[in-house]
């Protein structure tokens, strides 16, 4: 079994997707094993708590820089054992030092279709925004690797999500949730899991049977 470790700041409905999708049986040969949070108090360490998974949290504002805050993160990675570490909402672009201690072993979703709506500055509702301003009329999720290249990893998987005419980025968000995040994010999970996404010149291939 694989130790899963999931990175959060926030809600946590991706955290909730993963929870539930372990419980339906759709993460083969892993389970979550442990949860971070950046911030205290935040829904998302609810969610662990109600669902009897360890949690902890190291938070970002305790930290003079992102060097010292990427080697507390990645020290509590290394003592967690974990073999694929997930971002889950999890708002805090780490340095390269973590990247090199897990190289492949860590994932993202992100609430766009990569490459567009995406790289610094583009996370959480602000990525939504962007698309309406720009009149795109699909957008979705993807899940990809983490490098030292912002939202730059090699894709896993993406899913669209078609843009409405009368959507505000809330509710843009929410259907991205719903039909695209929750659903490839536990999906990209299970076929890291079950070692069937391989890396080859940079991009990622996965064994879809
Ligand atoms: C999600 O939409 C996730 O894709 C996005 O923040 C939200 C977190 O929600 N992540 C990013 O923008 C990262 N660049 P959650 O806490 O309910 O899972």
């Amino acid at each position: 079994m694989k130790n899963i470790v999931v990175l959060v700041s926030g809600g946590g409905t991706n955290l909730q997707a993963l929870i539930d999708a372990e419980k339906r049986g759709e993460i083969k040969g892993g389970k979550i094993s442990c949860v971070i949070a950046s911030k205290e108090g935040v829904y998302a360490l609810e969610r662990a708590a109600q669902n009897g998974i360890k949690s902890c949290v190291i938070p970002r504002k305790e930290y003079a820089d992102i060097a010292s805050y990427t080697k507390a993160v990645t020290d509590k990675l290394i003592e967690e054992k974990a073999d694929l570490i997930v971002y889950a909402g999890f708002m805090t672009i780490l340095d390269e030092q973590v990247v090199k201690a897990f190289p492949y072993k860590m994932m993202n979703v992100h609430p766009a279709l990569i490459p567009s709506f995406c790289g610094k500055g583009y996370y959480g509702l602000h990525v939504h925004e962007e698309a309406l301003k720009k009149g795109v009329k699909v957008s979705g999720a993807t899940v990809h690797f983490v490098t030292e290249e912002c939202d730059g990893g090699p894709i896993i998987l993406q899913e669209p999500v078609a843009v409405e005419n009368d959507d505000t980025p809330e509710t843009l968000q929410r259907r991205i949730m719903e039909n695209a995040e929750w659903k490839i994010l536990p999906r990209a999970v299970s076929l890291f899991c079950e070692d069937r996404i391989t890396i080859k010149d940079g991009k990622a291939y996965v064994d879809l049977k």
